[in-house]
This record gives structure tokens, C-alpha cells and sequence, in this order.
């Protein structure tokens, strides 16, 4: 072997050991979105209200209902499954459950919705060649076999709902009646959609009760960071992300509300820290996410007055470079572009009144700096929705 092909290789295996470095990385897992956390973050009081559909479950008659419905990524799955788990694990000894999840978009029809029941129950269950009752029947007979109840959580809904009108819902509510049993099944309905409990029959609106609603709503900036936290104390090295890191990632995320996001973010940082082979994530490693972007369009410029737009113009050039400007910086840049056009900048207030238009509009976003130094106002400002470079080319192209 020449002296060449030693170096080759070495370099090679260097090259792989970036992959699988893990200077912060040490456990991806998490990072995944069907983990179940432990605890879930700020949910306390939804998990109380969940539990107390589910009161007296330890009574071998008793079932509970609930219907959960919330925004994208406010957590309804992940709280059907560790309630499920906890439900469980808090009933062992006492009463046997056994939990099924069904993923409706996944299986949007009544018949592939009970066929993926009974396999949950039954691996071995055969793939087709029965009717809906039939395998309501054995799902029946299954469970009365073992003498469990069955937790069935039924996720995404709307589909199968437009598909049949909730009346596999009916069915299954119904799965004990004339046949002499109580209590066989337990629910949880999943739905983003509020509005689309109203189109169940009202036979079926009765027997889940208006006490079973559960509406969850996005969650805020500090229940982000709090979910970005626990992702990374799961998933990497200790000490290797910072708390301003976490509250970045938090606040970026507050512009959907999403838990997804939160973690997207803390992942896409640790990657880029990880390229650039450091063991620690820095404040800079966290950007806006391109996925999402956009939801602010550059001709919304457009519309903007004269010192509106020099106002953003000022703020968008340094956005290009830095992840955030403060409001004295912000204004300084105003005056330079001020200059740049042959105009004469505007007062201290006046400039202070277009930033706040700009961020009422969602253009831009603040938030008061934790030290009060000198002027007591000061404020940092991002664009978390948009590129700024984008933005900066319509404007120059527009004012003249
Ligand atoms: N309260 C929470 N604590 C910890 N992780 C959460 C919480 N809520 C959501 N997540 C995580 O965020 C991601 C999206 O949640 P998910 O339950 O899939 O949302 P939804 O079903 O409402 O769209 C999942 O990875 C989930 O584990
Ligand atoms: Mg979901």
C-alpha cells in the first residue's frame, strides 16, 4: 500500500466520523415525531381535563370518551399516546388495556379503519374477505377472549368522517349493545377541524357528550422553548445548547405555534453546528426555516409609505447579515438610507410609530431587550417570516 492510498483512507474514515461524530448529537431518537416524551411540556392543566373523561376507569363497566381538536402541531397525538400509556400503566393489575391507534388519512374508510383495529389486537388477523360486522364481531370476541378494554383512538378523523358521516363512530360507540357486555371500548377522536364534530348525527353528538370536548390551542413562545428544552436535555450533549439558543428557537416558533416547529428548528441548528464540527449550538445557528417561509409576500411592500419602506429597507440590509437589529441600530440604518435617497429622516417618534406599523403588519417582529441599558425602549428586531433579501429588492426597485 503506497503512502497515498494510507492517507486516502484516512481522510475517508475523518469524513465518515463527521456523520457519526456526535459532538452534540448523542441520541437522535428523539428527534423523531412519532417519541413519545415522558412528560409532556405545558399541557397540566389539558391533561387534567382529558383524565376527567376518563373518571372511574379503574370500574370494569366503565368506558371513556373524548374529542380532542386543535391546530397543527399543538400536540393531540402525542397526548393520545402518553395518556394511553399512562391510562395503562396506571391501571395495571386492575383492569387490562390495550391500546390501538388509527391513523385515518392513513386508512380512510370504515372497512381499512376496523381492519387496522383488528390487527392491533391480532397480528395474525386476516387481511380481507370480511364484512364491517364481521370484524366488529371479532374485535368483540378478541376482547372478550382476553378480557381487555380497548383504548381506540381514532386520529384525523375528518376524512373517514366525510367518507361515512361518523357512522363507523356509531357503530363502535355502540360495540356492547344487546350483547349482553359493558364497557368494552374506550375513545378518543382526533380532529384539527372544531366545526367538524357538527357534522355527526346528533344520536352520535349525544352519546360522546358536550363534556368530552377537549380543544387545545397552539402553543406560546415560552411552552416552545420549553419543548425545544426537553428535545435537546433527551438528545444531546449536555451544556451544548444554550438557554438564549432554547428562547430563540421558541420565539421563532411562536410565528406558528407549532411543536414541530420548534423541534425542526433545534434539529436544523444542531445539524449546522455539527457540520462545522463544534460542540457547541450558538444563537447563530438558528434561522428561520426556508420550509416555512413566505407567508408574508415581498409586494406586501407595496402598500407601505416612503419612510415605511426606509424604515424596512434600513432594517432588511443588516437582517441580511445578522439575526436580529436593535431599535437603535434600526434607526441609525434609517438615517444612512434617508441619506442614500435625498431625504430628510423623521423624527425619533415618527420612526418609532412605522416600526410598530411594520411589525403590526408581520413584517417585522420585537421584543424588548432583557437589559434596560440607556434608552429604556430598546428593542430587537427580527423577520422570522420572511427573506429579508427578497424584501430589500422590491423596495429599491419600488421607490423611486
Ligand atoms: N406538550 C408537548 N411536550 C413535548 N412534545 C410535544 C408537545 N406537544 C407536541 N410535542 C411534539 O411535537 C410534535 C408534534 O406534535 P403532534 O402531537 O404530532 O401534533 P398534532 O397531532 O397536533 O399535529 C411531536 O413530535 C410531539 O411529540
Ligand atoms: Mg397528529
Amino acid at each position: 500500500m503506497s503512502n497515498n492510498d494510507v492517507s486516502t483512507s484516512h481522510m475517508m474514515a475523518d469524513y465518515l466520523n463527521r456523520i457519526g461524530a456526535g459532538k452534540v448529537l448523542l441520541d437522535k431518537t428523539s428527534f423523531s415525531f412519532d417519541w413519545t416524551p415522558p412528560l409532556l411540556v405545558g399541557r397540566d392543566e389539558e391533561l387534567s381535563e382529558l383524565a376527567s373523561m376518563f373518571i372511574g376507569m379503574e370500574g370494569h363497566g366503565v368506558s371513556g370518551r373524548a374529542v380532542i381538536t386543535g391546530p397543527v402541531g399543538s400536540g393531540k397525538t402525542v397526548m393520545t399516546h402518553r395518556f394511553g400509556e399512562d391510562l395503562q400503566r396506571m391501571l395495571e393489575g386492575r383492569r387490562k388495556i390495550v391500546l390501538a391507534h388509527v391513523n385515518c388519512r392513513n386508512h380512510p374508510t370504515a372497512s381499512q379503519v376496523l381492519q387496522e383495529i383488528a390487527r392491533s389486537l391480532d397480528s395474525g388477523h386476516p387481511e380481507r374477505g370480511f364484512s364491517s360486522s364481521e370484524i366488529i364481531q371479532s374485535i368483540r370476541r378478541n376482547l372478550k377472549a382476553h378480557g381487555t378494554h380497548l383504548l381506540l383512538t381514532l386520529d384525523e378523523i375528518d376524512v373517514l368522517i366525510r367518507n361515512d358521516k361518523g357512522d363507523l363512530i356509531y357503530k363502535l360507540l355502540r360495540i356492547d349493545e344487546g350483547q349482553g357486555q359493558q364497557g368494552s371500548l374506550s375513545m378518543m377522536l382526533v380532529s384539527q377541524d372544531v366545526s367538524l364534530i357538527k357534522l355527526f348525527e346528533p344520536a352520535i353528538i349525544s352519546r360522546l357528550g358536550e363534556s368530552s370536548m377537549l380543544a387545545l390551542g397552539g402553543y406560546d413562545e415560552r411552552a416552545l422553548t420549553g419543548i425545544a428544552r426537553q428535545r435537546y436535555e433527551e438528545a444531546c450533549r449536555p451544556g451544548s445548547v444554550g438557554d438564549d439558543t432554547l428562547s430563540k428557537i421558541g420565539r421563532f416558533a411562536a410565528e406558528t405555534g407549532d411543536a414541530r416547529h420548534a423541534i425542526e428548528l433545534l434539529e436544523t441548528a444542531v445539524r449546522r453546528a455539527e457540520k462545522e464540527g463544534r460542540g457547541d449550538v450558538l444563537v447563530e445557528d438558528v434561522r428561520p426555516s426556508t420550509l416555512r417561509s413566505a407567508s408574508v409576500e415581498p409586494s406586501q411592500v407595496d402598500n407601505l409609505g416612503k419612510h415605511q419602506k426606509l424604515v424596512l429597507l434600513g432594517i432588511c440590509r443588516r437582517l441580511k447579515k445578522a439575526d436580529e437589529i436593535s431599535s437603535g441600530d434600526a434607526q441609525k440604518l434609517y438615517n444612512l438610507v434617508c441619506e442614500e435617497y435625498g431625504t430628510k429622516p423623521r423624527s425619533y417618534t415618527t420612526f418609532w410609530k412605522h416600526l410598530k406599523e411594520l411589525e403590526t403588519v408581520g413584517l417585522i417582529e420585537s421584543r424588548t431587550a432583557n437589559a434596560t441599558v440607556g434608552r429604556g425602549r430598546t428593542q430587537h428586531i427580527t423577520m422570522t417570516n420572511t427573506a429579508p433579501a427578497a424584501l430589500e429588492s422590491r423596495i429599491e426597485s419600488e421607490i423611486c
